[in-house]
């Protein structure tokens, strides 16, 4: 029975111990600072495992249609993934090298996983990192599927085509109407506008 009271007094110091290292402020939480691997390796187990149970839902689009990845590019782009994660052609923002875990390249490390686990990260996000939930930001399970059929078809995508699905519609000129162009006369004060 005696070392069983020792086992309990163990238990007991390893306790206190980790008590005043994480909450006397021991830990350092600065991005800037790298985990020990030991940490970082849990810490990924830890993630794809909790991914693995959870991410079952069945892709309920064709997701090598070129319209739904055509789309998925422009979601992609519009949802702000190509300022942490980059895209075809386009580099990630520099702020995103400041994050920790840093965001992967999706084009190399999405390329072998399947599309329930990617549908699953970008709807639910991942706690403590960078990574948002967009269903809580509002974006749609439909939106969010053809955002998965361009992330698994990046390795098919070039960068001139990304860039040419993403561009902006051009705009068009219109020619200004009359009463909006300032007289001679206005142009000592500030124009005013005599449609408003
Ligand atoms: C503010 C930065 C940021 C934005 C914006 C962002 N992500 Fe992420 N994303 C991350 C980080 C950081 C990780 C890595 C998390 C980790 O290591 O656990 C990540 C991980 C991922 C992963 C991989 C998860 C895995 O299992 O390895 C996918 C897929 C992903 N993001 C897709 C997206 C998509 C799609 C968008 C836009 C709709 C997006 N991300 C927007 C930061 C971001």
């Amino acid at each position: 029975m005696r070392w069983l009271a020792a086992v309990g007094g163990i238990a007991v110091v390893v306790v206190i111990a980790a008590g005043v290292y994480l909450f006397g402020g021991f830990y350092n939480v600065s991005a800037a600072v790298d985990d020990p691997d030991l940490m970082n390796w849990t810490l990924l187990r830890i993630r794809e495992a909790s991914i693995n149970r959870r991410a079952d839902a069945p892709p309920p689009i064709k997701l090598d249609d070129p319209a739904t990845i055509r789309q998925g590019a422009i979601e992609f782009a519009e949802h702000g993934c190509a300022n942490c994660h980059g895209a075809p052609g386009v580099k990630w923002a520099k702020f995103s090298e400041g994050l920790n875990p840093g965001p992967p390249d999706l084009k190399e490390s999405m390329s072998d996983e399947a599309p329930a686990h990617v549908f699953w990260v970008v709807s639910n996000g991942i706690k403590m990192t960078a990574m948002p939930s967009f269903s809580k930001a509002g974006v749609s399970d439909e939106d969010i599927w053809e955002i998965v059929a361009f992330i698994k078809n990046l390795p098919n995508i070039s960068e001139a085509d990304y860039k040419a699905w993403t561009a902006p519609p051009p705009t068009v000129a219109t020619p200004p109407r009359a009463q909006d162009t300032p007289s001679p006369a206005q142009n000592t004060t500030p124009p005013a506008r005599s449609n408003k």
